[in-house]
């Protein structure tokens, strides 16, 4: 097959290239080799087998050209930090809807069919992950109010009866609340392509991710995910800073299952026209990452926990990957220790510049973050 990855010279989209190069395919890689992620320069790790186009995913000549040939594009080139997304909301609107509604563009207009589209949507898009009352049952609250935050009162309450709630898995049916630019223009991403997949019949595949972690994430940027952010300022011997209490949780999934995932969406039709969660099915706090981290290097550093907010974040989010598991066949293979002892193996030999301080000032003159 001729695979177009746009965004593959990302974290998660090289990873996925090797995967595809390895098989046999044809791989054509799009990226615009975001400085903020790739510092200005091509990351060392690019698949050499692989063919490369480095433009911005809104330059419609480049694009068209891209996808010549092409029997099934992967869609991965996004903006990805949330709380940035909140001051650059014309930026992020621009790169992952305009983007998004220019290869779709293209892909309906072109004279080689399409035989699938899968998108990189995220579990972003849920807001506050599904939890039990002990009275009402299934409850589905949304982001904490500030005076609830203010009171550091960090856990989740019932909407109904304002009890304490618990955290359980969450499921694709579960009501879909963005709480930024970024998890609305992801949810928008993977709309854009099931409408226009239904209508043309080209089978489209949305796959939530979730926390995703693992080699070559960016280290010096500090609008990327929680695991890169507290690697770095380990390695830099500072403690990782820990909003909230560090109770709050997430599910992490090692990229190759990611990658797994993404290629079982490709092979298999059960999945077709659908959106699907991929994550580990186990939750784990922010507090256990602060220490596995600080454990694996074997550093004497102790996690600071701010007793602070972001705006916007929610308490709880792990995945019910059951459809998946059904659907795709799909099975997290990699544990979160397994998981966490390779990304730290990797991370031993990567420069890791940390500007977390500054990433965390920026939010707060913002009003984004205490
Ligand atoms: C992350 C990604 C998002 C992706 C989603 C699902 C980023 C910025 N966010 O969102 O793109 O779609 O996973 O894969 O890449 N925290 C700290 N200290 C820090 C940074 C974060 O305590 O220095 C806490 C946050 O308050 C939050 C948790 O860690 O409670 C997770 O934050 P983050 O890694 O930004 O993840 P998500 O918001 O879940």
């Amino acid at each position: 097959m001729k695979i177009l990855v746009t965004g593959g010279c990302g974290f998660i989209g090289s990873h996925l290239v090797d995967r595809l190069v390895k098989e046999s395919h044809k791989v054509k890689v799009y990226d615009s080799l975001e400085p903020q992620v790739h510092l200005g320069k091509k990351p060392s790790f690019l698949n050499k087998r692989a063919e490369y186009i480095f433009a911005d995913i809104r330059n419609k000549n480049k694009l068209k050209e891209a996808l010549k040939g092409i029997d099934i594009v992967f869609h991965l080139a996004s903006q990805v930090g949330v709380g940035q997304s909140m001051y650059e909301i014309e930026k992020y609107v621009s790169h992952n809807l305009q983007g998004t509604a220019l290869l779709l563009n293209l892909i309906v207009n072109m004279e080689n069919k399409i035989k699938k589209i899968i998108v990189a949507s995220s579990m972003s898009i849920y807001g506050e992950g599904a939890y039990l009352c002990t009275r009402c049952g299934l409850v589905h609250p949304q982001l904490r109010g500030e005076r609830q935050l203010k009171k550091k009162a960090w856990e989740m309450k019932c909407p109904q009866c304002d009890r304490i709630v618990k955290n359980i898995p969450t499921s694709e049916d579960k009501p879909l609340f963005p709480t930024s630019i970024y998890a609305t223009t992801k949810r928008s991403q993977e709309e854009m392509c099931l409408e226009v997949g239904l209508a043309y019949k080209i089978p489209t595949v949305a796959l939530r991710y979730f926390n995703v972690y693992g080699p070559r994430q960016s280290l010096s940027n500090p609008y990327t995910g929680v695991a890169a952010i507290f690697l770095s300022r380990v390695k830099n011997n500072k403690p990782p800073l820990v909003f909230e209490d560090g109770k709050q949780s997430r599910d992490f999934v090692y990229v190759s299952d990611i990658v797994e995932a993404s290629v079982l969406a490709m092979e298999k039709k059960e999945a077709n026209y659908d959106f699907l969660n991929v994550g580990t099915g186990r939750c784990c706090t922010i507090l256990d990452i602060a220490q596995t981290i600080i454990s694996l290097y074997k550093k004497d550093l102790k996690p600071k926990i701010l007793h602070r907010f972001r705006a916007g974040d929610v308490r709880h989010c792990y995945a019910n990957i059951s459809k998946a598991k059904k659907k795709l066949g799909f099975r997290p293979k990699v544990s979160f220790r397994e998981g966490m002892i390779r990304l730290i193996e990797w991370s031993q030999n990567q420069k890791a510049s940390d500007f977390t301080q500054k990433a965390h000032l920026e939010l707060k003159i913002r009003g984004l973050a205490q």
